[in-house]
């Protein structure tokens, strides 16, 4: 077995996500055959660092030994069981770490399967907690430039016309206030309580993507808008989702973005890094307030009826406890800085090529925005083509290059990915659109 036959083999038969299928015909796709640490390997024996932690999920390295030895002992006793009616372990000891290192108010917690189902029930939530009391309130609000998922309610309060236009005409209405940036909130707060009075009554809920905009080019700002946001939404009396699907788990330098900004939101969504990469799962954590709002007899007709058949995977969930167990024992926020503070040194002096716009950097996400290209050139899948050379993986947003590693990523590890990047901006054959 090699590259070549298996690409050919599974090109017969996957429509593969994200991805324009033709765009194959050029570009080869990678059969994986194994991953080892923060290292994934294919067929032809060429190995590639993984700088996006594989879509930003992977948080200890691949085949981690610990993890794989929990998933191991959990197969042999329990692999999955059905979450209505029945209960396990790995989710209640899971259920009740996760409240405990979330902010104080989140006080329960529902399961699903992956980051765009959670966003459906902080939605589907939100707008039935106000039916449950006799108000209708359709609406929901988002920032410009936001990304919530692929199924239909996370299409609607994203803000990705990449993602969402072809859809317009099914979608949910939502409406989206001006996003803050690293150097003006005042517009956005201000915005945001234009479009909060505008639609008084009518707004279940106001969501979003803590600090970092991930998948709208890893755009950033400040945690005093969140802290802002939040008195901006309960004096509107609207419930604010914050989804730290991409940024929780220590992605921007403390265990959940929100701590930054020193506030709690009504629902926190987690998922990607929860299970370090291994498997599918989804959280949503919401307040005691919330939960008694369904909880009534059944034939009120208040129930909160969402399910998912993998809702509480029993393996999904012990991997998830193995995670919390190597960020306890291993102080990896704390270990994180120093990784943080090497990859801003790196970085930083960036800023002044001719083609760099920007470099930005919150914790383990940093990203590097590039100026002077045509969309039509797509410099970023020439960026990820020529450091996938140089054993570099890398995936462009369009014009942005970002690093998000896994938090196992060593100082050789950084110097070398940042390393390739810096050589590849440098090189003028890039800028007018040549492949070397
Ligand atoms: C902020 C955010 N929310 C939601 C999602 C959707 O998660 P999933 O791809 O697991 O459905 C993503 C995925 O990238 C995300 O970045």
């Amino acid at each position: 077995m090699n590259n070549k036959t298996l690409m050919e083999e599974d090109l017969t038969y996957i429509f593969h996500p994200c991805t324009q299928m033709k765009d194959h015909e050029k570009i080869p796709l990678i059969p994986i055959k194994k991953g080892k640490g923060a290292y994934i390997y294919d067929f032809d024996g060429n190995k590639y660092l993984d700088c996006i932690s594989s879509w930003w999920v992977n948080l200890f390295g691949h085949s981690n030994d610990y993890i794989n030895s929990k998933i191991k002992e959990q197969i042999e006793v329990l692999e999955h069981v059905i979450f209505a009616g029945f209960t396990h372990k790995p989710a209640i000891d899971l259920a009740k770490r996760l409240v405990h290192i979330t902010p104080e108010p989140l006080k329960k917690i529902f399961f699903a399967d992956n980051g765009s189902s959670a966003i459906e029930i902080a939605l589907k939530m939100s707008f039935q907690y106000f039916k449950n009391k006799n108000e209708s309130r359709p609406l929901f609000v988002s920032l410009e430039n936001s990304y919530h998922g692929e199924t239909m309610g996370a299409l609607a309060v994203g803000d990705s016309g990449l993602y969402k236009d072809v859809y317009s005409d099914i979608l949910l209405k939502t409406v989206q206030a001006k996003s803050p940036s690293l150097r003006d909130e005042d517009e956005a707060l201000e915005d945001m309580k234009k479009v909060l009075k505008k639609y008084d009554g009518k707004v279940s809920a106001v969501v979003i993507e803590p600090l970092v905009q991930c998948a709208g080019s890893m755009k950033m700002y400040n945690p005093s808008y969140i802290t802002k946001l939040r008195t901006i939404c309960d004096n509107a009396g609207v419930f604010l989702i914050a989804d730290e699907i991409a940024v929780g788990f220590g992605r921007t330098g403390s265990m959940f973005a929100c701590e930054q900004a020193g506030i709690s939101p009504d629902f926190l969504c987690l998922s990607k890094g929860i299970t370090g990469g291994y498997m599918p799962l989804s959280c949503v954590l919401f307040t005691n307030n919330i939960y008694d709002a369904f909880y009534c007899d059944y034939n009120e007709g208040k129930s909160f009826l969402d399910s998912h058949s993998y809702t509480g995977n029993t393996l999904a969930c012990a991997v998830a406890n193995a995670v919390l167990d190597i960020f306890e024992n291993d102080n990896v926020i704390e270990k994180n800085a120093e990784k943080i503070k090497l990859i801003s040194e790196l970085t930083k002096p960036l800023a002044n090529l001719n083609n760099v716009k920007e470099v930005r950097q919150r914790g383990m996400i940093c990203a590097i925005e590039l100026q002077g290209y045509d969309a039509k050139q797509r410099i970023g899948l020439k960026f990820f083509q020529e450091a996938l050379k140089e054993g570099i993986y890398i995936r462009p947003l369009g014009n942005v290059i970002y690093f998000m590693p896994p938090y196992i990523i060593t100082n050789e590890e950084i110097k070398k990915m940042v390393s390739v990047v810096e050589r590849l901006l440098l090189c003028n054959n890039l800028s007018k659109g040549v492949l070397r």
